[in-house]
């Protein structure tokens, strides 16, 4: 299998990963990929039947239609412990992302010693199925090893903490890996920098907002092919909170940009509430655009809606969560520099419950964010999906 190079995969021309897919980094035409390619639009892996059996209209197959892909975050104990989650995964998804596997308290639980056997097993299920895999995530202020978090408080000039682990992951992923997010979370409006940065975080204590613009040339020089991308949450929903962070991130962005520091995409975690704030089309379109504007793609790469405010009837629930995933879907695959759509998780047998109290459903509710249901049954939510990229 060959691995398209950055340009390929930004210019929609990606070799090997599927011209589908690769046209979908870049929300080109899949038929442009193709010819580039001489390879069919990516289908579906029909080989194993799941939730969309029988049907040729799974997410993978009617996202790469229009260019894009879906996936889905994903474990690597999944493969070996669920066979009938991941036959799911593999009829519906032609991306994955490993949820907590590529994240540094895992991959260096000591100084030097790596284990990265769960993002490897990770990125052999991606190749034997013809999906990409995004690096998520290399600089992150949480899940990093309490070691690292001394070293960075005691020697603020060991940059060299940053620089190499960079260099370590994606030496080790090479092209196999297209996609990473470099940095992620960087905005914190609410803790009060008049610049909305996160200056809470140990790499902002150690380095200032430097370590930002030090990672992204880092990551291009190791990886010159790879796509980079900055990623982060709340600014997708109206109200004052939002809006802060939305100003926050076009800010850092502008400056990026600005800079000329090496930045190829944005992702939006897409982490929404349901029962909560409004949904402001306008607002959110212009907010994309803004982004686009600004010469950089957009992936949505953490899609989920929590519905813990709903009432107690989860049919309520699944159908207020639907109507609200359609109405974001459709402005966010609107705008042509959006390349994709992975949610956090594809069934609610697998939900990612943050360790916030505030976050946890009420007594005896369990959580409904994803499109399949725990039995691994389409919800509503998997049809507004499928209904947004019909009409995308
Ligand atoms: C979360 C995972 O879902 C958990 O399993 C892990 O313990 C902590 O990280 N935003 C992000 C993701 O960018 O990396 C987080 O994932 C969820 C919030």
């Amino acid at each position: 299998m060959t691995y398209p190079s950055r340009r390929q995969v930004l210019l929609g021309t990606g070799l090997g990963i599927g011209a589908g897919i690769a046209a979908g980094l870049t929300g080109g035409s899949p038929f442009r990929a193709a010819l580039a390619t001489g390879m069919a639009p990516l289908s579906p892996d029909t080989t194993e039947l799941s939730s969309t059996a029988g049907s040729s209209d799974s997410l993978r197959s009617l996202a790469a239609r229009r260019g894009l892909f879906y996936g889905c975050a994903m474990k690597s104990g999944q493969i070996a412990e669920d066979p009938a989650f991941t036959a799911a995964v593999v009829a519906d998804c032609s991306a994955i992302v490993p949820e907590y596997e590529l994240k540094r308290v895992i991959t260096e639980p000591a100084p030097g010693r790596f284990d990265f056997s769960g993002a490897d097993r990770l990125s052999l299920f991606a190749t034997e199925h013809d999906m990409l895999m995004r690096g998520h995530t290399l600089v992150w202020h949480l899940a990093n090893p309490a070691w690292l978090e001394t070293a960075l408080a005691d020697a603020p000039s060991m940059k060299a903490h940053m620089l190499d682990y960079i260099g370590t992951a994606m030496r080790r992923y090479g092209s196999r890996v297209p996609v990473w997010d470099v940095v992620n979370e960087a905005i914190a409006p609410e803790e009060g920098d008049f610049l909305g940065r996160r200056i809470g975080s140990p790499w902002f204590r150690a380095f200032g907002d430097g370590y930002i613009d030090d990672a992204f040339h880092q990551a291009r020089d190791v990886a010159p092919d790879a796509v980079l991308a900055y990623n982060d949450y709340g600014v997708e929903m109206s109200g004052s909170w939002y809006a802060a962070r939305r100003r926050a991130m076009l800010l850092l962005l502008e400056g990026l940009v600005a800079r000329n520091v090496p930045i190829d995409m944005v992702g939006i975690q897409g982490h929404l509430i349901a029962f909560d704030k409004p949904f402001d089309e306008e607002v959110f379109a212009r907010f994309l655009a803004d982004i686009a504007g600004m010469g950089l793609k957009i992936t949505i790469t953490e899609f989920d809606i929590t519905d813990r405010k709903g009432p107690a009837d989860p049919a309520v629930r699944d159908a207020e969560v639907a109507a609200l995933g359609r109405r974001f879907l459709d402005v966010a695959l609107d705008c042509p520099a959006v390349t994709g759509l992975l949610t956090w998780g594809l069934s609610d047998r697998y939900f990612w419950v943050p360790d916030d109290p505030a976050q946890r459903p009420p007594e005896g509710q369990t959580l409904r964010p994803l499109p399949l249901d725990e039995n691994l049954v389409k919800k509503p939510l998997w049809n507004a999906i499928a209904d947004a990229l019909r009409a995308s």
